[in-house]
Parts: structure tokens; sequence; C-alpha cells
């Protein structure tokens, strides 16, 4: 599937592993020039900077923390430096834990909530000056924040709250032509299978190909193409919605 993003200016968080990685990859080869980050230096780190290379266009890949404000402001500026505009930006690092409620300690919840949650708020407010009339912001949220996790309440509550943030945002940025919508993914295999136990990995599989009426996972590029449909023109009437990309779950 091709959408033409051709000269688009774009920021994804956390764009080298999994979900983003995907993205910034698909919106890469579909024309894009892609400014990404991460938090921690890594092999993932190196092989996305040298596809990249590989790739046509002005993309770069740069260390920020986006749990931290002080840094998603320094990356928005360096967006804004290298770029000085923004067509889109994809609100898509995350973290994740599983931890019982009862025993969830404050700086946990905190984390969850500054990465998943704040990070969002603060990439678009700082964006906010870079985004004209026709730009797309996709958040992306997670098919379990409408179903309810056990052991992730605190990541529920993050993603679910982002929906809200969608919401409003729509309404608010909508007459100056900046849309805002979710991509809410069900369970998508990312590399993170390849770390886990076999037996663990199978056993995701089968559960999934129980849960979901397509029987299965879904890949990363079946993520990216529903954020790049959300980027393009071709969703230019599409305004806080949230797409659920989960296999019918
Ligand atoms: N995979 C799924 O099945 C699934 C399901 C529902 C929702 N989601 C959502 O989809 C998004 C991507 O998930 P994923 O599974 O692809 O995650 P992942 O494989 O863990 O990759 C996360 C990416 O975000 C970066 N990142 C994490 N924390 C960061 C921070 N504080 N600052 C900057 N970058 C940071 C990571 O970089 P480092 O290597 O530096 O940490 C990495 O590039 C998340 O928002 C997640 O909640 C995923």
């Amino acid at each position: 599937m091709e959408f033409a993003l051709h000269g688009k200016k774009l920021l994804v968080t956390g764009g080298t592993r999994g979900i983003g990685r995907g993205i910034v990859l698909a919106a890469a080869r579909a024309g894009a020039d892609v400014l990404t980050c991460y938090r921690q230096e890594s092999e993932a780190v190196d092989t996305l900077t040298a596809a990249l290379k590989e790739t046509a266009g002005d993309h770069h890949v740069v260390r920020a923390d986006v749990g931290e404000i002080a840094e998603v402001d320094r990356l928005v500026q360096e967006a804004a430096d290298r770029f000085g505009q923004l067509h889109g930006v994809v609100n898509n690092a995350g973290v994740i834990s599983h931890i019982p409620f009862g025993e969830l300690p404050a700086d946990e919840w905190s984390r969850i909530i500054d990465t998943n949650l704040t990070a969002a708020y603060r990439v678009i407010h700082q964006a906010l000056p870079l985004l004209g009339a026709g730009s797309s912001v996709v958040n992306v949220g997670s098919r379990g924040a409408a179903a309810g996790i056990p052991l992730r309440a605190h990541y529920t509550a993050a993603k679910a709250a982002m929906t809200g943030l969608t919401r409003s945002l729509a309404k608010e940025l909508g007459p100056r032509g900046v849309r805002v919508n979710v991509v809410a993914p069900g369970v998508i295999e990312t590399e993170a299978f390849d770390a886990m136990p076999a037996e663990r990995a199978a056993g995701l599989r089968a559960t999934y190909a129980q849960k979901t009426a397509l029987a299965r996972l879904g890949t990363v590029d079946e993520l990216a193409g529903p954020v790049l449909f959300l980027l393009s023109e071709h969703s230019a009437y599409i305004t806080g919605e949230t797409l659920n990309v989960d296999g019918g779950i």
C-alpha cells in the first residue's frame, strides 16, 4: 500500500524499534523527510540511521527522552531548526509495565504517564507553531485502553487519556486545519517477540489466533499503513477519530 508523502516534514517519537521504526521507514519510503528520536543507545539506532541513509530524503535520528519536558522541547526545537515547519507528528514512543495495582509505586505511575501521555501533550504543544493548515497529528494509543487490562491500569489510563486529548484538540485545532487522530493497535508482533522465550511467543500467537477475527497477530507494516493514511491527504476529512488496528479483536 503506497501513500504519497512527498516533501512532508514529519516528527515521529520513538522510531528506533518496533512500531515506530516501521512508521519511520514507511514514511521515508513514501517520500517524507523524517526526524525521529530514541531514549537509549542501541544497535537499533545504528541500523535505523544506516537504513535512512539509504533512503532518499532529509532524515534525522536523535537522542531525546520524551519522558522529560526539557528533552521534548529540545527535540521539537531540533525539528524546527532542521525543517522550519511540520506537516505531521506521530506520538508513538511508549512504555509499559505489568504490576498489580496494589503494588504500583507512585514513581512507576508517573513514568508511564509521563512517557505515554505528558510527552504527547508537550510534543503537540511545542510543535503547534510549526503545524500549518493541512497538517496531521497521530497519537498511538492502545486497543487495551478501551478494553481494560489487569496489571496495566497505569498504562491503560495514560492511553485512554490520549483519546480525550485527541478529541478535544481535534475540535480546538480543526478550525485552523490541523487534524488529530488516534491509532489504537491491538497486539502487534514487533522484534520484542524475537527477544522473548519461544514458548511465550508461541503462547501469545495461539491466544490471539483465538481472540481476533483475523486469527493472528498484526505486523508492524499493518500498523504503519493506517498511520501513513492518517498523515496523508487521503484522510483530509477525518479528525478526532480512533482507528482500531486490532485484527477484529
Ligand atoms: N506492540 C504492540 O503490540 C502495541 C500494542 C498497543 C499499543 N502499542 C503502542 O505502540 C507504541 C510503540 O510500541 P512498540 O511495541 O513498538 O514499543 P517498543 O518496541 O518498545 O519501541 C518503543 C520505541 O520508543 C522508544 N522510546 C521508549 N521510551 C522512550 C522515551 N522515553 N523517549 C524516547 N523514545 C522512547 C524506544 O527507544 P529506546 O530503544 O531508546 O527505548 C523505541 O524506539 C507505544 O506507544 C505502545 O504503547 C503497542
